[in-house]
């Protein structure tokens, strides 16, 4: 159990009294007086800390000054019974190393109660807080249980590219990437960038979405699913944004609409269970500080049936809500964040699976429906968070696609790749992205995205 020469807290805190061990950690905090002092010692492995007691006595008054806020320590001592509540097992100590010393006059992070905006503008020092600690330990759980989850089904984990030619969702969020001189770019004869003679010999971005290649992965190995990070260059500056995030998208041959939503709920489900189960603590600390709901809210998701309607009845309830939104609502228009949460926390009460949209309001690759105005795609809408995830059928039929491509003035040039697909053995398949951000928003009940990434990329932040 012993690695590095040291236990982690999470174990020493299950031992039984009577051992010799040795800890390594932050100190989160000493009090104490003229005999005893009491160190609270964290290591990241848990949201709870060890407490180590240390005889006054007999140690060294001027290394013990230095134990403050911050520092970093290794203790040798006696794992004995705690005489004091809240813990079973406290280390009394024989030996302290200081590895690192916190000048706490420059130490930001001081005892507690810092805003989680102040945390932002110091995000290198942030996972050393509690709040931190719990998000990444819940974030590292779910993307654990994602794999998990697919690998049991006998999903292929298809790695695809973060540099791409194609604008898979078209909306033109793209964020170039050129190696091209920006102060003296080549031209052609018409003045316009010459891209053939950028790095590629093409102009590239990073990926908005890993769905098209993962298409070319299901129609090979049946079901695949990505999970990556992926861009957007959409100058949303909201705390469900971030111009950077990581996304998890299944795709999957022989799949329909129903096949898709029933996929969507489950994964959902499970992944929420699995937090439920292996974060208990990390889980009722968030509870706790930030969200007196939040078990609450994620036992009774695990417990729902999901609504599912279409996007013409959730209008007709919208439009006959009587409330008076900010974007007003008339079939046609995209939702806004207030009207999807208007249905799932007003309304019904639980989340809503949205299907049919107007076809102009969506993707090209989305099957169509006979009434020539909607398209077989399904939202996925989530309590506190609005869309969570997104998806649909795929339009199979090379004849419609390539209508659709010419319709919406797309470049099919750059699409022949992926038209093959419906060209050689094309079949009915289906998929979604899960937002991996928007379903921590969710599970750790923290109401801004940026505190649920590391390090979070938005318009104008790029630190660290
Ligand atoms: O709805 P979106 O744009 O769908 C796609 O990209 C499809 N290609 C997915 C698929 O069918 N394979 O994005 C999917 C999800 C959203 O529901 C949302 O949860 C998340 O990705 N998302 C974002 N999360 C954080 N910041 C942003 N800027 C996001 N944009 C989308
Ligand atoms: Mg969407």
């Amino acid at each position: 159990m012993e690695h590095a020469g040291r236990t982690k807290v999470k174990e020493l805190l299950k031992c039984a009294p009577g051992q010799e061990v040795t800890a390594k950690g932050w100190v989160r905090t000493r009090r104490g007086n003229k005999n005893v002092s009491f160190i609270a010692l964290n290591d990241g492995s848990t949201i709870n800390n060890i407490q180590i007691v240390v005889d006054m006595g007999s140690f060294d008054e001027e290394m013990l000054k230095k134990i403050t806020t911050g520092a970093c320590i290794c203790v040798k001592g006696s794992l004995v019974e705690s005489m004091g509540s809240g813990q079973a097992v406290e280390i009394q100590a024989k030996e302290i190393t200081i590895y690192g010393e916190a000048d706490p006059a420059t130490y930001p992070l001081q005892k507690k109660g810092h805003t989680l905006e102040f945390l932002r503008s110091i995000a290198h020092l942030r996972p050393r807080t509690n709040t931190f600690g719990a998000v990444l330990r819940i974030r590292h759980a779910m993307a654990f249980a994602i794999h998990k989850y697919f690998n049991d089904k006998g999903f292929v984990y298809l790695h695809t590219p973060l540099v791409t030619a194609s604008d898979c969702e078209g909306a033109g969020e793209m964020f170039q990437v050129t190696t091209l001189d920006l102060n003296n770019p080549p031209r052609k004869e018409d003045g316009s960038i010459d891209y053939s003679q950028d790095f590629f010999g093409k102009q590239t971005s990073l990926t908005v979405s890993g769905q098209l290649e993962g298409e070319l992965g299901a129609m090979a190995l049946g079901e695949i699913y990505t999970f990556g990070p992926t861009f957007r260059a959409e100058n949303s500056n909201t705390p469900r944004h971030l111009a950077e995030f990581w996304m998890i998208e299944p795709e999957m041959a022989f799949y329909e609409i129903e096949d898709n939503m029933d996929l969507a709920e489950d994964f959902i489900k499970y992944l929420v269970r699995y937090a439920l189960e292996n974060c208990g603590d990390d889980l009722k600390f968030l509870n706790d500080m930030f969200d007196k709901e939040l078990i609450q809210r994620l036992e009774s998701v695990v417990n729902t049936k999901f609504v599912r309607l279409t996007y013409t009845e959730g209008i007709k309830i919208l439009e006959e809500s009587g409330e008076k939104f900010e974007f007003p609502v008339s079939w046609g228009v995209d939702l806004q964040s207030e009207h999807e949460r208007y249905l799932v926390e007003r309304h019904f009460g639980k989340p809503v699976i949205m299907t049919d949209y107007p076809k102009d309001i969506k993707a090209f690759y989305m099957k169509q429906n006979d009434d020539g105005k909607t398209v077989r795609g399904m939202d996925v809408l989530f309590p506190k968070i609005g869309e969570i995830i997104g998806g649909s059928e795929r339009e199979s039929s090379l004849e419609k696609l390539e209508t659709r491509i010419k319709e919406l003035g797309m470049k099919k040039d750059t699409l022949e790749w992926y038209l093959d697909t419906r060209r050689f053995g094309s079949a009915p398949h289906s998929g979604f992205g899960l937002g991996f951000e928007r379903l921590l928003l969710f599970v750790t009940g923290m109401a801004n995205i940026r505190d649920v990434i590391p390090f979070p990329r938005t318009p104008k932040n790029a630190e660290y």
